[in-house]
């Protein structure tokens, strides 16, 4: 279902009967409905609820609240009876013949496990067989004003973006197998619509929080703090899931840990914590030597997590949004075939992809820093301040914790 605020059918409006916006704010003008209020309507999906103003919108656009319901791809509530008694004749007005061109794209680069396209994800993925990759990540524009290359427009209007969406993640799912995963990062405002638009055709999985490092405070509105990773599997499973194991949260002066744990230190499994759907452990790539290029750049610790979770080696995993190429870089270091696509430059991936020393010892140092309750450098910290570590309960009762306590299995997964 397409995405139209009322705003997209005013200007629609007065495009259909070649008029300017300031026609249409004089006509809402001396129905005492100012232009401030019809710009708002560009950032809302519903009808305004003052009496005057839902009258004044039926006016101009001379359609009733229903059609103005319909045209914004919903069906309100009242009506759904006679929508579902209706079903055949609606199929019938909607039914178009289905356009089956698809055309063939030469990738920009090549290697033994991935493929890389220059060009746009929705006309590539058109190009895909149903059903032929095991996971999806992307990480979109977030629509907030950036420069991207030239082609990528990232200030488009609520609606525009929504729909532009729906259409790119109709494609993943198409190309995802059954029992694959899709994950999709961005900010919680667009994750709301990407849940709900994937929940129509996949299965909730897990809505991840991570942790938005270096955030700054917006007026009037919460403190922006964390990004969504939403995830969907296609059908009711999903074929894998390796759990991952991550170093218990401490504080990095004293090394103590950040939650209490109270009398159940003892049972807690030496390789780590399962890892929740709260990710503080994720950093953004901030240091000029780190980064592939100037802007927008994931981790690796991040891609490495995802697809380590939901992938084994042979796999495919596809990105629409290649950006420096940090999927295709993980997935190829650890075993994964790949497949993306970039509108914009692909040489800087090409050079990535072809030049993987640094991440591959990025990913040797994450790897060698997870897979453990506390990192060497953290165990010595801990030592030093006199808190406890695994070595501690070596050899003592294993009902019993340190304090004397009854104690739960944290290793049971
Ligand atoms: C947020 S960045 C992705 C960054 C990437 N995850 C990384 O770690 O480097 C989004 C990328 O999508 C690209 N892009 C935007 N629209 C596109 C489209 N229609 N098809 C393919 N790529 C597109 C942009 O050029 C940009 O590089």
């Amino acid at each position: 279902m397409q995405f139209f605020s009322v705003y997209d059918l005013l200007l629609n409006k007065v495009r259909e009967n070649n008029r300017t916006p300031d026609d249409m704010y004089t006509f809402f003008r001396a129905r005492k409905i100012k232009k401030s209020q019809i710009i708002e309507l560009q950032q809302t999906a519903f009808i305004p609820a003052e009496e005057n103003f839902r009258k004044a919108l039926c006016d101009f656009l001379n359609m009733t609240e229903l059609e103005i319901e319909l045209s914004m791809g919903r069906i309100p509530a009242s009506y759904r009876d006679s929508y579902f008694q209706n079903i055949k004749e609606i199929a019938r007005l909607l039914s178009k013949a289905e356009d089956n061109t698809t055309s063939h794209f030469l990738p920009y680069y090549e290697n033994e496990l991935g493929c890389l396209y220059n060009g746009d994800c929705i006309k590539i993925m058109h190009s895909l067989p149903d059903a032929c990759v095991d996971l999806v990540f992307a990480d979109p524009p977030f629509n907030l004003g950036k420069v991207y290359d030239p082609g990528i427009d990232d200030s488009l209007t609520v609606s525009k973006y929504i729909n532009w969406t729906y259409e790119w993640l109709d494609e993943c799912v198409r190309i995802l197998k059954p029992g694959g995963r899709i994950f999709i990062y961005n900010l919680p405002k667009w994750c709301v619509y990407i849940a709900s638009h994937l929940g129509e055709s996949l299965t909730f999985w897990a809505w991840i929080a991570i942790d938005m490092k270096f955030s700054l405070p917006i007026q009037s509105r919460l403190y922006p703090a964390h990004y969504g990773l939403v995830a969907f599997v296609k059908g009711t499973k999903a074929t894998t899931f390796n759990n991952q194991r991550i170093p218990l949260q401490v504080c990095r002066h004293c090394g103590g840990e950040l939650k209490d744990y109270g009398g159940y230190k003892n049972k807690m499994n030496p390789l780590g914590v399962n890892v929740s759907d709260v990710w503080t452990d994720i950093y953004p790539v901030r240091h000029k030597s780190d980064k592939n290029r100037k802007y927008n750049e994931l981790s690796v610790k991040l891609l490495n997590r995802i697809i380590s979770m939901a992938t084994n080696e042979g796999d495919i995993v596809f990105d629409p949004f290649g950006g420096s190429g940090t999927t295709y870089a993980v997935a190829q270091l650890l075993n994964r075939k790949w497949m993306g696509c970039e509108l914009g430059d692909c040489g800087i991936i090409k050079h990535r992809l072809i030049n993987s020393r640094r991440d591959k010892e990025q990913l040797e140092r994450i790897q060698e820093e997870s897979g453990c309750l506390f990192t060497p450098s953290i165990m010595e910290l801990r030592r030093k301040n006199g808190f406890w570590i695994c070595e501690d309960f070596k050899g003592k009762d294993d009902t019993e914790s340190m304090d004397g306590q009854l104690a739960l299995d944290f290793s049971q997964e």
